[in-house]
């Protein structure tokens, strides 16, 4: 009874530190990439246009955001975001996409 609890309790301190530290990826969509995602090709939601992006993987487009393509300023412009967190938008935007 007291191991199991203790279990609980250590699981839930992960499921806290892990919400901290890893960043929810539509909520930095929708602060720092959506207002030219929504608008601007690769649109959000385009699946033609991101069929073939997201064939070069999600690591490829992540460091593409990170180092800055074409019209889109390094991270979105948004250097405070962390390599996680980048990741983490590139994620929930190919999960709309596709
Ligand atoms: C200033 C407008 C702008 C902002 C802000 C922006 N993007 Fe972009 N993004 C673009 C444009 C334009 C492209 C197309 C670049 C090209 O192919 O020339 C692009 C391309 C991409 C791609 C495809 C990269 C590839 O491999 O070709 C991904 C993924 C992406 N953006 C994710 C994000 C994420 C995540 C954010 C938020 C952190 C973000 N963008 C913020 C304009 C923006």
């Amino acid at each position: 009874m007291r191991l199991s609890l203790c279990g609980y309790i250590v699981a839930g301190a992960f499921i806290v530190v892990g919400g901290a530290l890893a960043a929810d990826g539509q909520t930095v969509y929708t602060q720092d990439c959506a207002g030219c995602h929504q608008m601007m090709a690769p649109k959000t939601g385009d699946k033609a246009a991101w069929a073939p992006l997201i064939k070069t993987g999600t690591d490829a487009m992540t460091a593409n955001v990170i180092k800055g393509k074409g019209m889109m300023p390094a991270r979105g412009g948004h250097a405070d975001l962390s390599d996680a967190d980048i990741k983490a938008a590139v994620e929930y935007m190919e999960s709309k996409s596709k």
